[in-house]
This record gives structure tokens, C-alpha cells and sequence, in this order.
């Protein structure tokens, strides 16, 4: 395994030392060249690693995702969402002492001021729920104006504490918000799922209950959510947060990040591409239209993962929970052909091609009477374990310094103006 880089350049020998399976891009300043020291050029940083972190491990060729050290497949059959928090911000699973506490501090920050409700009354009731949660999200550092004393290790806590707990109240504000419906608050009386639950659908009736199999499949969903290193969202938190930003407004851009139907959105559009089908007959057209361009597979690939995604299968086994209660989702067998031919076709084969975490969500979702819409804040909700533990691991790595890339200029230099009537 190579320890040590030679590099020759012109009539200089330089050594690179390799740690950790890369070289220091600032070592490349060493050699010249003819536009200056050597740097890298990678669009997207396919190839770059940006931090250390010790939250999540992927090995994308395996297959294989890990919080904190505990694989998924463990933490989705035995865990909770909120023991799986606590896990990303504070590196341990809880004794019982400790979740009690957890879940106290939680359930007493779940409500918002009610300015921040307001922002999402005033905003257009058919505006995408996302947009109205990035707002309401930008506004809460407002409320909370100590937390961007960001070197303060109890503002940390507890903001990133009040963030985790505000999020499913604003996002359902959202939700019945863009129906029309008078908010439900949080009650005290129900857990973190059911809670949300009760805060998205309970109707007139006096008590909400919620069917427990729907509520363990929420939460299974919730944690498979919750983190996966340094994706889009994830950097961009981390890229605000290099600027000195509080958690509020770090989330914002990993919310707006997430927006993307190339990342968060894509359950959305997944959906959207199923109902486009129509029917299990019409997927081998589909499916050809892929491969000749005119579309993507949505809810497949992914640039870590070059095998299955973990969390899509664990999902596929949530998904059939789900439907014992709801039926099945009449789509899923248009998805499941989608996926029979995708895994079989060289196109795919070739390009490692495989099912990601998006491409049965959304079914679920759908189940769930969830509009395709609320998708993406189904994923941005529990996200946000995962945003606040790497916000707060890049506010303390002594190692980062502002996020500021280099460019290669490809525009036009040394210019003179002309005047207005000389153009
Ligand atoms: C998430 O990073 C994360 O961890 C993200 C995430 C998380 O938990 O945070 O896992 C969540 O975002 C999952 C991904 C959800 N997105 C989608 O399902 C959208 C569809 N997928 C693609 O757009 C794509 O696969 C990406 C964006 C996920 C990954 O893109 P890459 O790594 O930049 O790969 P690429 O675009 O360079 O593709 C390589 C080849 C290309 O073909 P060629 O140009 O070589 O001929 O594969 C093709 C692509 O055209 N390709 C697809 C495809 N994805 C890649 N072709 C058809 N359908 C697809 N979905």
C-alpha cells in the first residue's frame, strides 16, 4: 500500500506522504507549474476528502453503513430514531438514565415560537413544504440569538437539542398548513413518532392514536435517515458552518441541499417517475428511454454505494409492514419490475446501478397518505441528527478552516471599459 508519493517534476524530486489513503492537496504546492503551484481539480469532489469524521462509515463496495460503529442492520431492528440521535451527537448509545433524560429535553423543545409558526401561515399555502421549513428554520437563530456563540459547549447542546425537537413540529406546521387545517401541538402524552404523527393527522378526536406497526416503520425510516457522511446536504451544513453559523442557519443550507431530486428529492421524484409509467407493461419502454438518455432511473445510483444500497433493502422489509395496514401500494409492483430488469440490464449492471435509499421510500410514504410534497421533509426531518452531530464535529475540528475552494479561470483577462456609446 503506497506510504509515500514520488512525484517528478522537471529536474525536482518530491516526496507526498499518504495517510489514510490520501495525500495532502496543500503538499501539492510544493511543484510548480506553469499556472502557479500544483493544486487539484475535482468537480463534484468525487475524489476528495474534505474532514475527518468519526459519525458515519460507509464502504459503498460492500455495502456497508455504520453509525458511530454500530452497523444499520442493528441500529434499524433494535434502536429507536431518538436513541440513534443521541448516538450520532455523543459517539455512545445511552444507559437508561440517560434516554429518559434524552427524551425529556426533547419532548420540552418541541414547540416553536409562534413568529416562526407564522412564517409558514403567511407563506403561500401551496408552497412546497420544503421552502416553508427552510424559512421557518432561517428564522429560529433570531429566538435563539447565544447560539452563535458557537465556542459555547452548553449553546451547542442545547441548540442542536432544540433544532432536532423543532423539526417535526415545523414540518408538520407545514404539512396542514398546505391542507388548510388548524395545527396540532405537541403532546407530552405520545413519543417522538407518534407525536409527529398525531401532529400531521389527528383530526377532531379527542386522542390520537397511531397503529404501532406504522409508528416502528416511521421510526426504522427516521433512522435509516439520519446520517450518511459527507452527502450534498451534509456539506453544505458543514460549508456554512466553517463561516462561524449557528446550527439554525448551518441546517438551512442542508435543507435547501436536500431540495434536489438529485438528493433528498428524489423519493419525490421517484413517485412522480412510477405514476409517469403507469403500469408494469409500460416499464420495458421506460426503461429503454433510460438507457438511450432521455431519463434517469430515479431512486437508483448512488456515488458511494456500488452495490445495494443497505438501506433499501432494510426499507423493501419495512415497506411490506407498512402495507399489512394501509394495502399495498398499488405502484410497488411497477417499482419491483423497475427493479427486476435494472438489476439484470448490462446498462445498469455496468454503471453499479443499484436501488438507493429513495427508491421505496416514497411508497411508503405514499401509504401513508403522505402527499408526494411532504417526501423530502420525511427525509430532512430525521436528517437533522445527522446534520447537527457533523455541524458540531467541523465547529470543533481544529483542522478546518473556512470552506473557500480554488477555481480555473477560464474567462477573459485584462479588459478595458467602454463607454456606454462605444458598445
Ligand atoms: C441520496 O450522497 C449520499 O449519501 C446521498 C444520500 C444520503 O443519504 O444523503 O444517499 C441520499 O441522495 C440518494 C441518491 C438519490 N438520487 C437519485 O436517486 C437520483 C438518481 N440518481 C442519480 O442522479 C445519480 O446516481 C446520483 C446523483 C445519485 C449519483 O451520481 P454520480 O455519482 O455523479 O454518478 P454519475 O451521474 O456520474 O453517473 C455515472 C453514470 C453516468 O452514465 P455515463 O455518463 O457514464 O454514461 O451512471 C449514469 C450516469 O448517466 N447514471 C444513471 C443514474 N445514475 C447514474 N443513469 C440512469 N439513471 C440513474 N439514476
Amino acid at each position: 500500500m503506497a506510504k509515500t508519493l514520488y512525484v517528478r517534476s522537471g529536474s525536482e524530486e518530491h516526496e507526498l506522504a499518504v495517510t489514510d489513503g490520501t495525500i495532502r492537496a496543500s503538499d501539492l504546492r510544493r511543484i510548480s507549474t506553469d499556472a502557479g503551484p500544483l493544486a487539484t481539480y475535482d468537480p463534484g469532489l468525487l475524489n476528495t476528502a474534505s474532514c475527518r469524521s468519526s459519525i458515519t462509515y460507509i464502504d459503498g463496495d460492500a455495502g456497508i453503513l455504520e453509525y458511530r460503529g454500530y452497523p444499520i442492520e442493528q441500529l434499524a431492528e433494535k434502536s429507536t430514531y431518538l436513541e440513534v440521535a443521541y448516538l450520532l451527537l455523543k459517539g455512545e448509545l445511552p444507559n437508561a438514565a440517560q434516554l429518559a433524560t434524552w427524551e425529556n429535553e426533547v419532548n420540552h423543545h418541541r414547540l416553536v415560537h409562534e413568529n416562526a409558526k407564522d412564517i409558514i401561515t403567511k407563506s403561500r399555502y401551496d408552497s412546497h413544504p420544503m421552502g416553508k421549513l427552510m424559512s421557518a428554520v432561517a428564522s429560529l437563530h433570531a429566538f435563539y440569538p447565544s447560539s452563535r456563540n458557537i465556542t459555547d459547549a452548553c449553546e451547542r447542546e442545547l441548540n442542536m437539542v432544540r433544532l432536532l425537537a423543532k423539526m417535526p413540529t415545523l414540518a408538520a406546521f407545514a404539512y396542514r398548513h398546505s391542507l388548510g387545517r388548524n395545527y396540532v401541538y405537541p403532546s407530552d402524552e405520545l413519543g417522538f413518532v407518534e407525536n409527529f404523527l398525531s401532529m400531521l393527522f389527528k383530526r377532531q378526536e379527542r386522542h390520537f392514536i397511531a397503529d404501532e406497526r406504522l409508528v416502528r416503520a416511521i421510526d426504522v425510516l427516521f433512522i435509516l435517515h439520519a446520517d450518511h457522511e459527507q452527502n450534498c446536504s451534509t456539506n453544505a451544513v458543514r460549508a456554512v458552518a466553517s463561516a462561524g453559523n449557528d446550527p439554525y442557519t448551518s441546517a438551512v443550507a442542508g435543507i435547501a441541499a436536500l431540495f434536489g431530486p438529485l438528493h433528498g428529492g428524489a423519493n419525490e421524484a421517484v413517485l412522480k417517475m412510477l405514476s409517469e409509467i403507469g403500469s408494469v407493461d409500460r416499464v420495458p419502454e421506460f426503461i429503454e428511454g433510460v438507457k438511450a438518455g432521455q431519463a434517469k432511473l430515479m431512486g437508483f445510483g448512488h456515488r458511494v454505494y456500488k452495490n445495494y444500497d443497505p438501506r433499501a433493502r432494510i426499507i423493501k422489509k419495512s415497506a411490506d409492514e407498512v402495507f399489512e395496514v394501509t394495502g399495498v401500494n398499488p405502484r410497488l409492483a411497477i417499482a419491483q419490475e423497475l427493479e427486476r430488469i435494472a438489476l439484470n440490464d448490462e446498462y445498469f449492471v455496468s454503471r453499479k446501478l443499484y436501488p438507493n435509499v429513495d427508491f421505496y421510500s416514497g411508497l411508503i410514504y405514499e401509504a401513508l397518505k403522505f402527499p408526494p410534497a411532504m417526501f423530502t421533509v420525511m427525509f430532512a426531518v430525521p436528517r437533522t441528527a445527522g446534520w447537527v452531530a457533523q455541524w458540531q464535529e467541523g465547529v470543533l475540528d481544529p483542522e478546518q478552516k473556512i470552506t473557500r475552494p480554488k477555481q480555473i479561470y477560464t474567462g477573459l483577462r485584462g479588459r478595458d471599459y467602454a463607454a456606454l456609446d462605444a458598445r
